[in-house]
């Protein structure tokens, strides 16, 4: 079935968007501190962590369309705001991941044009890192008690 194919895939590469991004924010951080050259590992570290989400993105708009609950959140929407499973990948979730993709992306093109290294460092570590807080938010984890998804899915 195509829509849990989309689902497997969007909860798997979660995982690849958690780990691009917090080795980005290391690299940053690390680079800042201790005042380096921006070599070309943080270079791939910044633009790998910012590929990523966006793949995580074209995904997320791709479930968005053919889930279930989101078919029920936009045809019952007065009702549906109510029910937070159904609010959280309604709205809750997309939006939240929207604005840390915005971030990310911003703060991309920030250090791009960033004219010296210290600068390049600083907006990926400013704008990644809150970013990956958001991100994290966002995330329905084994342990929220109303919105509650797997670690792990198995094919
Ligand atoms: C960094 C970006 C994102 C991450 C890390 C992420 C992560 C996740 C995770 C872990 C789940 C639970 C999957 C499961 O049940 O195993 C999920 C569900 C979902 N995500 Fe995302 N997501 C991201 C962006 C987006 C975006 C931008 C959208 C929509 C515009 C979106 C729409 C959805 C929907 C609709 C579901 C639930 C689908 C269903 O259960 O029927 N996601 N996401």
């Amino acid at each position: 079935m195509f829509y849990r194919l989309v689902l497997d895939l969007h909860s798997w590469i979660r995982w690849l968007v958690l780990l691009t991004l917090i080795f980005a924010v290391y690299r940053s951080f690390k680079g800042w501190i201790t005042a380096s050259e921006f070599k070309r590992t943080d270079r791939i570290a910044r633009n790998l962590a910012s590929i990523t989400v966006r793949v995580q993105f074209v995904i997320g708009v791709l479930l968005y369309v053919i889930s279930p609950i989101t078919q029920y959140f936009i045809s019952n929407i007065k009702q549906a705001w109510g029910i937070p499973q159904v609010a959280m990948f309604g709205w809750m979730h997309p939006v939240g991941m929207i604005i840390a993709i915005a971030l990310i992306s911003i703060g991309e093109v920030r250090s791009k044009k960033a004219a010296d290294d210290h600068k390049k460092f600083t907006r990926v570590a400013i704008f990644y890192t809150i970013a990956l807080v958001i991100i994290f938010l966002s995330i329905p984890w084994p342990f929220m008690s109303n919105v509650s998804r797997p670690l792990f899915r198995t094919f």
